[in-house]
């Protein structure tokens, strides 16, 4: 197992991740160049390195997650930390214990970082203010979703070769999506320009607030984009009448062959977070494919792959800081 060299550009003092609000331009593009390193790792034959033995990270998820539990477990591992999931299903909170207490408990057994997801907004913030360890929000409510946007812009500067002046539309429903507040703050920091385009129940004009251009046009979006982020629709809120059904919203909104062919950019790159509904917001060769013809492609799964070194460089940087500080 050998150790990795970093070229320390900045000193990482902050024990907390939070939301992308919290980090500057600077500090965002260290965590990707530092991501690029960390990647390298997991092609190695020996897939793990030394850095953070020693260490114990807990994983809360108060919410359903695949990608980001598996790859924070996973990146824990590769860096040699001890590691210790909780299940809410089979936790003393079916017994009415609250979150803070919870966590407090988790600690006590000298856990280092903990690491959250959690459906209230400003969970990850709240523990951050009861618990001596680091916290990393992997995603709270509608608030932030912050290691999901870094996910994504490193995928981004690996196909393009740049963030700023990209034009990215970030496509679905915006209203709910914490993927989509975090990617706003990170691309609007490395310089892109971002359009959001949905139906005009999912977005709220306060995003104009943010530096973003509004579109319902979902052609126009196409048209004039250098990558499009797809978000799911969240089929339970269409309850809420804020699109009449699935089949309308696939319609208007979906991304299929047809659209791809007639409207999209040639060289856009497609990005979605996951889980994606297969045949609503993405068609199913869209989503697998692309659309090779027009050099479109979908880097879903690469995102995936992507998730794994960044969350290994975050989980790096917050012990670093832990050591440095100790934990108070
Ligand atoms: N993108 C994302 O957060 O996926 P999971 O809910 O599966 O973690």
């Amino acid at each position: 197992m050998t150790e990795i060299v970093f070229k320390k550009e900045i000193q990482w003092k902050k024990k907390h991740l939070l939301s992308i609000e919290d980090l500057s331009a600077k500090e965002l593009s260290y965590i990707l160049e530092l991501a690029k390193a960390f990647k390298e790792i997991s092609t190695r034959p020996v897939k793990k390195v030394p850095a953070l033995r020693g260490k114990t990270i807990a994983f809360l998820f108060f919410e359903p997650s695949t990608r980001t539990r598996i790859s924070f477990e996973l990146a824990a591992k590769r860096l040699s930390a001890d590691t210790v999931s909780f299940s809410v299903s089979t936790s003393s909170v079916q017994k009415g214990e609250n979150l803070k207490d919870t966590a407090r408990n988790i600690e006590a057994m000298n856990v280092d970082i903990i690491v959250l997801r959690h459906s209230a907004s400003g969970a990850a913030e709240y523990l951050s203010g009861v618990v001596s360890a680091g916290v990393v929000n992997a995603g709270d409510g509608m608030h932030a979703h912050p290691t999901q946007a870094l996910l994504d812009v490193f995928t981004i500067l690996e196909y393009k070769k740049k963030i700023a002046g990209l034009k990215v539309a970030i496509v679905g429903d915006i209203n709910h999506s914490r993927v989509a507040r975090s990617n706003i703050q990170a691309l609007k920091k490395l310089g892109a320009q971002v359009t959001l385009c949905a139906p005009p129940t999912m977005i709220s004009p306060y995003f104009k607030e943010l530096g973003v251009e509004i579109s319902c046009d979902i052609k126009e979006a196409l048209k004039n984009s250098d990558v499009v982020n797809v978000l799911r629709i969240q089929k339970e809120r269409i309850d809420e009448n804020i699109m009449p059904s699935i089949a309308e919203y696939r319609e208007y909104f979906g991304i299929n062959r047809e659209k791809l062919v007639n409207f999209a950019k040639p060289g856009l790159l497609i990005l979605h977070p996951g889980p994606v509904n297969r045949g609503v917001e993405l068609s199913p060769d869209v989503l697998d494919k692309g659309l090779i013809e027009k050099n479109i492609y979908s880097v879903v799964l690469n995102q995936v792959t992507n998730g794994l070194a960044i969350r290994m460089a975050i989980l790096y940087l917050i012990a670093g800081a832990l050591g440095q500080r100790g934990k108070k």
